[in-house]
């Protein structure tokens, strides 16, 4: 927050005369500027919008201005303005592409050169028209920090019974902390449902802080808080990236800062359809102990208006940081970017730009955002993408080998059935070759329906039965199978050491 301030307090104090400032909380912004204008009392803080025009801050009952309900008439009343000031335009964007709002907005800041006028324009959507994108400073309003949370807290515990204002250092943190990624006014309706709900508002109300940031982040519908239960030890085979993602189980931890750490960025994880990169990255969540977001790309893309692709995936992308440390699980990104890589313009570049804007977040993000990327085919990922540097590390993941498949099986059995002694793992191993974990997995399904439908134990000959009657897509689609190989095998670090069909695979 403070740096923010800092960063609207030194552009407007360096006169800059137009400033796009990007919030969705329009209230805490404004005060923020109030502030700001006070440090000169003779610069008046003017505010427009749609139904009122323009009025000046603070006083209620001032009049609008004249006539400055249309964009083009507040504008023009701003430049012809003699006397210094700040000037809000709230959503401006919708009228931003008209011809004579766009010439205003130029002339404003031709005019506004050595006077101490500053238009400030206010908006959830970036909307820049091409024609003023060199004049334009873009300010991003942060979400609430820790401090702003914690006043707020104490609002409320002022507002509270003596008795129930009893709260350890400690736990003033973890609701602050529980809070941290939801907007002000968000954040007060959620300390008020803990408050209504247990009657206090104590440590022991953390869990309902948490749980009601989770429904507000259901509901953005871009990003999805995953529960995930399984352990790593659910997942057969991919030893080497095991022993990669045991190895940082402390990563994200203050001691590893001390120690002298990096901290890790992220992992692309490509490969075989159905061999477990979903699985994986899943359970890493409850390796590490962090919490587990899906970002869907997918839903991102909005074609409703110019600009709101990039808003949502920024908010989405500023939501994920204010929780951090977290890990970002975005499945099968080779689908979600498909339209970047390629010449085709179909979405007007959008694809283009929100890929853009993905790759410039990676490389600067500072917080602990681990990203988990899966992608089955890597012809459609766009070749930024892959470049070192990007992830801490790009694995493959092929087909399980027969020691793989052995750990497999033995894991699906061992899901369904508490003794498994009757089973010949090794049989059912060399009976799949070339299947996936997936595959495999179906066919001990296939053989358990096709046994309870008769009313009885499935045994190691139904599932032997089942996998014999399906083909496997290693042989539906050799080709694209062994063209992921041979990219994988120059540029990506196998996800199995052991996988012996890999090694002995002629390229
Ligand atoms: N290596 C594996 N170990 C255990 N189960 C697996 C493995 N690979 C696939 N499966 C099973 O198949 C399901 C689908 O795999 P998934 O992780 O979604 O594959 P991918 O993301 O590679 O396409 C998993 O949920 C799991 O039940
Ligand atoms: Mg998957």
């Amino acid at each position: 927050m403070a740096i923010v301030v800092h960063e609207l307090e030194v552009l407007i104090e360096a006169r800059y005369p137009l400033i796009y400032l990007l919030t969705s909380e329009e209230e805490r912004a404004e005060q923020a500027i109030a502030a700001i204008s006070q440090i000169e009392p003779t610069r008046r803080l003017f505010v427009w919008t749609l139904t009122h025009g323009i009025v000046e801050y603070g006083s209620a009952r001032a009049p609008a201005q004249h006539n400055t309900v249309s964009p083009q008439a507040a504008i023009e009343w701003v430049v012809r303005r003699g006397e210094p000031g700040i000037f809000i335009f709230k959503d401006l964007h919708p009228f931003i592409d008209l011809a004579p709002v766009k010439r205003w907005l130029r002339d404003a800041v031709a005019g506004f050169k050595g006077t101490d006028k500053v238009l400030v324009l206010m908006s959830p959507i970036q909307q820049i028209p091409t024609e003023l994108e060199k004049e334009v400073v873009v300010v991003e309003f942060p979400l609430p920090g820790p401090g702003e949370l914690n006043e707020l807290l104490n609002v409320h515990l002022s507002q509270a019974p003596d008795k129930l204002r009893i709260l350890s250092d400690a736990g003033r943190e973890k609701l602050v902390k529980a809070a941290l990624g939801l907007t002000k006014d968000e954040a007060d309706k959620v300390y008020r449902k803990a408050e209504v709900v247990s009657g206090r508002l104590t440590e022991a109300e953390v869990d309902i802080v948490l749980s009601e940031k989770k429904q507000i982040i259901k509901r953005n519908g871009i990003l999805e808080y995953l529960e995930f239960d399984d352990t790593i030890d659910s997942v057969g085979g991919l030893a080497e990236l095991k022993r990669w993602l045991t190895q940082r189980s402390d990563a994200f931890t203050e001691r590893a800062r001390q120690y002298g750490l990096p901290q890790p960025k992220g992992l692309l994880i490509l490969g075989v359809p159905g061999c477990g990169k979903s699985l994986i990255a899943k359970t890493t969540a409850r390796l590490w102990g962090l919490p587990l977001l899906r970002l869907d790309i997918g839903r991102v893309y909005d074609g409703s208006m110019v600009g709101r692709s990039e808003a949502n995936l920024r908010n989405a992308l500023r939501v994920a940081e204010s929780i951090s440390p977290v890990i970002l699980f975005i499945d099968e990104v080779d689908k979600a970017f498909a339209g970047a890589g390629g010449s085709s313009d179909s979405d007007g570049g959008t694809s283009m730009r929100i890929f853009g804007s993905f790759l410039t977040w990676m490389q600067e993000k500072t917080s602990p955002v681990f990203v988990m990327a899966t992608a089955n085919r890597v012809e459609r990922l766009p070749s930024e993408f892959l470049r070192k540097g990007r992830f801490d590390e790009i694995f493959f993941v092929d087909l399980p080998g027969d020691t793989e498949r052995r750990e497999i099986a033995r894991i699906h059995l061992g899901k369904r059935r508490a003794d498994t002694s009757g089973f010949d793992i090794a049989e059912l191993s060399s009976s799949c070759e070339g299947y996936s974990g997936a595959e495999i997995e179906q066919g001990l399904v296939a053989a358990m329906y096709g046994a309870f439908a008769q009313n009885r134990e499935f045994n190691q000959f139904d599932i032997l039965a089942a996998l014999k009657s399906t083909r496997p897509l290693s042989q539906t689609m050799t080709e694209q199978v062994s063209a992921l190989r041979n990219w994988a095998k120059q540029r990506a670090r196998p996800a199995d050491s052991m996988s012996a069909d890999y090694r002995r695979m002629e390229f």
